[in-house]
This record gives structure tokens, C-alpha cells and sequence, in this order.
């Protein structure tokens, strides 16, 4: 009796072990199958055009891969610094930052480190020096100066095939420029870069305005509508820092009577948002330069993934990293002729 008590004690261990552990087993095989990594993502503010692109390419190659904790920062360091303690609270694995502030960059590298945490920032470049002080933090934008040169060099070609826009035949370009956000690094690139490829390419210019409209159009129309009273037809071209601006310049432009029968002119923008391709195939607008919002996206996600997961960021990816540990996707110059390239890049 003795002997067949201790066999059914055996046999009960047995199979509670057996339980036991195969219902460990079934609880590894849901994490490792089932929950998707969470990655903390914050935009500086919805309501820029371009960004909402960027934002939309993050979101579908998200799907299926990862759990995102996205964020509106509403255009206040204050509120993602905040946002970014509350992803870190609930257990991101990684962070995608766009800054509000560009010089916020080591604050948020102070809470990742302190968290041991990955981050990727994107569209807005942080200092070299912040990036080489965390192992763990990535770029992921583009060349800001190239967009620069792209857009001076559809300026030239334009302007040298069309020498009835110098309106007042002295042989200068007279031009008002829309400026993104002070300080943002493809701003400052893209306000140097234009004027000084125009210059080099030997046409002489003379700057009429240079404010910033804030990469906005209803503060680019503001500006435009004053500067159309102050100067009129003696403005002979409009650079803005991006296709928000540019379409807020056209509205202006628009209620001012250009567009009609010969009353022209030239407008040209940078991001290659669909309004502007709009814009261009109406004939209101001479080019821009095509800001790959897509691609940006894709790799912003696919590096912050990778780190999520404690792979190489590059891993199975083709994207390739600088000197300053940085993606940087190449811009092209869109205008009529190859219209349809761009459509595409934004689809
Ligand atoms: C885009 C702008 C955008 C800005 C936001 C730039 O690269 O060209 O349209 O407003 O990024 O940071």
C-alpha cells in the first residue's frame, strides 16, 4: 500500500511539472509570436503637410511589425519631453523623435540613455555632436543643403528659358523668399543654398523680402498678400523653403489676378506634396524639389524596429549610415517633365 502511495505521489509531480511547464512554454511562444514591440513615435505637430506624409509612411510599415505609441507634440518641446517620459513609462522599446526644437536633441538623449533606450530621430537633424554621444541614437532625414542646390538649379534652367519673367529688363532677379522655421537646419540650408546656386550659375539677383512664413501657408499667404502691396510686379520670382509656403504664395498670387491671361509668376517650393504637383500641372508653379517623405518614413521605421528588436539598425535594410551615424535619403528635382515620378513617390 505504502509502495503504490509513493507511485501516485510521483505520478501527481509528474504531471503538475508537465503542466507546469508546458504552460510556460505556451506563455514564451505568445510573446515571441504574438506582441509586436512598442515603439514611441512623436511628430512635432500634426498639422504640417509634409509631416502628415512622413506620419502616414511610418504608419503602414508599421502594420503588423510593431506597436506604435504615436504622439502629437503640437509644436511644444515641453509636451514631448513629456510625452517621451510617458512612452518610456509604458515600455517602448524604442524611440522615433521629431524634435520640436532641434537644440532639444540631448535632453531626449539624457531620458533614452537613463532608460538604456534606442533613438532614432528623424526629419529634424539633430547636432553631430548629440548623435556621437549616445551609442544608441540614429538619424534618419536627408542632405539639407542639397535640397538647396536642386532648387536653385530648376530656378536657373527656368529662368534662362524664359527671359520675359525679368520684367523690368535690367537683367537681376528680383525675389522674395518664404523661409521655413529659424534654425531648422533645411531651412537655413535651403535659404543659403538656393540664392547661391542662382549666383553661381551667374545670374545676379536682388532680394526684395526674406521673411519666415513657418513652413506655413496661411502665414506664407499673410506675408505674400504684403509683399504683393508693397512691391507688385516688381517681384520676379518666389523661393519658398517648402510646397506649404509655395501654396500659400499661389492663393495670394490668385486673388492678386496672376494666372490670368499674361499676368505670370514664378513660384517654386520643395517637398513635392501632391497640392504642389496639382500646382504644377496647372501651370502655377515652375518646380520643386522632391522630399522623400515615403522612403524618410520607411527607414525611420525600419531602424527604430531594428533596434526594438536588439538588431543592427541597418539590419535587412538598404539604407547605409554616414560618418554621423545618419540616413540620408537623396531629393529630386520635379517639374512638369517628370511629373509623374514624383505622383508616385507620394502614393
Ligand atoms: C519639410 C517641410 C516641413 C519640415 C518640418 C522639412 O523637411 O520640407 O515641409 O515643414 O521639414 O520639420
Amino acid at each position: 500500500m505504502k509502495k503504490f502511495t509513493a507511485i501516485l505521489l510521483m505520478l501527481v509531480m509528474v504531471l503538475s511539472l508537465a503542466a507546469c511547464s508546458s504552460s510556460t512554454n505556451s506563455d514564451s511562444t505568445t510573446t515571441k509570436g504574438d506582441e509586436k514591440p512598442i515603439i514611441g513615435v512623436t511628430i512635432y505637430k500634426y498639422d504640417d503637410n509634409f509631416m502628415s506624409f512622413v506620419r502616414r509612411a511610418i504608419e503602414n510599415f508599421a502594420t503588423d511589425k510593431a506597436s506604435l505609441e504615436m504622439n502629437d507634440s503640437q509644436n511644444s518641446q515641453a509636451t514631448q519631453n513629456d510625452q517621451v517620459d510617458t512612452m518610456i513609462s509604458k515600455g517602448a522599446k524604442s524611440l522615433a523623435i521629431n524634435l520640436v526644437d532641434p537644440q532639444a536633441a540631448a535632453t531626449i538623449v539624457e531620458k533614452a540613455k537613463a532608460a538604456d533606450l534606442p533613438v532614432v530621430f528623424f526629419n529634424k537633424e539633430p547636432d553631430a555632436s548629440v548623435l556621437a554621444s549616445y551609442d544608441k541614437a540614429w538619424y534618419v532625414g536627408t542632405t539639407s543643403s542639397e535640397s538647396g542646390v536642386i532648387q536653385g538649379e530648376v530656378i536657373v534652367n527656368a529662368w534662362k528659358a524664359h527671359p520675359e519673367w525679368d520684367r523690368n529688363g535690367d537683367g537681376v532677379m528680383s525675389y522674395v523668399l518664404l523661409k521655413g522655421e529659424p534654425g531648422h537646419p533645411d531651412a537655413e540650408a535651403r535659404t543659403k543654398y538656393a540664392v547661391d546656386t542662382i549666383v553661381a550659375a551667374g545670374i545676379q539677383v536682388q532680394e526684395l523680402e526674406l521673411q519666415t512664413g513657418m513652413w506655413d501657408s496661411a502665414k506664407a499667404k499673410e506675408l505674400m498678400d504684403a509683399w504683393i502691396s508693397k512691391h507688385g510686379d516688381a517681384i520676379e520670382m518666389v523661393i519658398a523653403n517648402n510646397d506649404g509656403m509655395a501654396l500659400g504664395a499661389i492663393q495670394s498670387l490668385n486673388a492678386a489676378g496672376y494666372f490670368e491671361g499674361d499676368k505670370f509668376m514664378p513660384v517654386v517650393g520643395v517637398d513635392a506634396i501632391p497640392d504642389a504637383l496639382e500646382q504644377i500641372k496647372a501651370g502655377k508653379m515652375v518646380g520643386t524639389v522632391l522630399n522623400d517623405a515615403k522612403n524618410q518614413g520607411k527607414a525611420t521605421f525600419e531602424l527604430a524596429y531594428n533596434v526594438a528588436m536588439g538588431k543592427d539598425p541597418l539590419d535587412g535594410t538598404e539604407w547605409t549610415l554616414d560618418d554621423s551615424k545618419a540616413v540620408r535619403v537623396p531629393y529630386v528635382a520635379v517639374t512638369i517633365d517628370n511629373i509623374a515620378f514624383a505622383e508616385e513617390a507620394y502614393k
